[in-house]
């Protein structure tokens, strides 16, 4: 029997991430949504293009929580996304209210999941789904450096004319303005970009990358990204079903690292089975240092709104 993996959304991300958790062949998916007959429709619509692509994977579609019983992963897409001219902070509180909802009915009916969240704001709604399910915090983590850095791979790519998969970035602390982007640790082919591109083309990258999300958001004009970010999580997901140990950017909860406590936020990861299995701090310069902790008191007074600190 194939493990369970519930999406929570069936809008732009969830429903992308669905369809790439099915392609996996790795796990049987449902994917559930507040509106009626949206995930049925996607869900099946899904399962019959299995049929023409040879993928043996089941998928259905519900709003009954009790359908999600015995998860193994739960992705969380469910919420508002961000509109043109609206922060990600703008959506602080409707978000609150409907992933504490959401985590409430899975803590009940599969108190054993790992829960990989993506809704906006990230870090913020990790902490939250973190508090509100109890569960340890191995098994609560979130999704964004990955795509951040994603992002990061594809402006170095484009400037220097290189294949994708040639380039490798990192990003770390918050899924937000207050990002912390690694020029001195990407690289292409193992060679740093710092080697590569001038100051003024590496700042311009690192403020692309920034905005990277509102970039496409005025490009879209209605929603936001959902190819990259579905690919993300479902990348995350795969590699804690396949138990592959890879080294993942993920927002996780941070109990001394970096010198930061009770906080969910975006560094290297080594995600298995049990969800995060390792952190990994990465050494950082005075001036990535004081970056890092800018991020972290952006997210902590979020998280204090929301009143679920100590
Ligand atoms: P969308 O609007 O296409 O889909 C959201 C879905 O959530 C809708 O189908 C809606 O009906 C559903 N929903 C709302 N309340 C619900 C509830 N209580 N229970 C179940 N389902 C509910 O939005 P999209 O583009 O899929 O984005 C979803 C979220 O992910 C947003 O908060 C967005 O900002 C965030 N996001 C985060 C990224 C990251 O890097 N962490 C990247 C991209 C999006
Ligand atoms: C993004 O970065 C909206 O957070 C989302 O695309």
């Amino acid at each position: 029997m194939k493990p369970k993996v519930t999406v929570v959304g069936s809008g732009n991300v969830g429903a992308e991430c669905a369809r790439r958790l099915l392609q996996s062949n790795l796990c049987n998916v449902v994917l559930i949504d507040i509106v009626e007959g949206l995930p049925q429709g996607k869900a099946l619509d899904m399962l019959q293009s299995c049929a023409i692509e040879g993928y043996a994977g089941t998928i259905i579609g519900t709003n009954n929580y009790e359908d999600t019983k015995d998860s193994q992963i739960v992705v969380i897409t469910a919420g508002l996304a961000r509109k043109p001219g609206m922060s990600r902070d703008d959506l602080l509180h409707k978000n609150e209210t409907i992933v504490k909802g959401i985590v409430e009915q899975i803590a009940k009916y599969s108190p054993n999941a790992i829960l990989l969240l993506v809704t906006n704001p990230l870090d913020v709604m990790t902490y939250l789904s973190y508090k509100a399910s109890k569960f340890p915090t191995n098994r609560v983590l979130g999704m964004a450096p990955l795509l951040d850095q994603s992002r990061m791979e594809a402006f170095i790519a484009m400037e220097l004319n290189v294949p994708i998969t040639d380039v490798s970035a990192m990003v770390i602390a918050t899924h937000g303005d207050a990002m912390v982007p690694l020029p001195r640790l990407s690289t292409v082919k193992g060679k740093p970009v710092t080697e590569l591109l001038s100051k003024e083309k590496i700042d311009a990258i690192v403020a692309r990358t920034a905005n990277g999300g509102a970039e496409i958001v005025n490009l879209l004009k209605t929603g936001s990204a959902y190819y990259a970010p579905a690919a993300s999580a479902a990348h995350m997901a795969i590699a804690m079903l396949k138990d592959s140990k890879e080294r993942i950017s993920s927002c996780v909860y941070l109990d001394g690292q970096y010198g930061e406590k009770d906080i969910y936020l975006g560094t290297l990861a080594k995600l298995g089975k049990n969800g995060v299995e390792e952190i990994v701090e990465i050494k950082l310069t005075p001036e990535e240092e004081t970056a890092f902790h800018a991020a972290a008191a952006k997210v902590r007074a979020d998280n204090q709104k929301l009143g679920y600190t100590k």
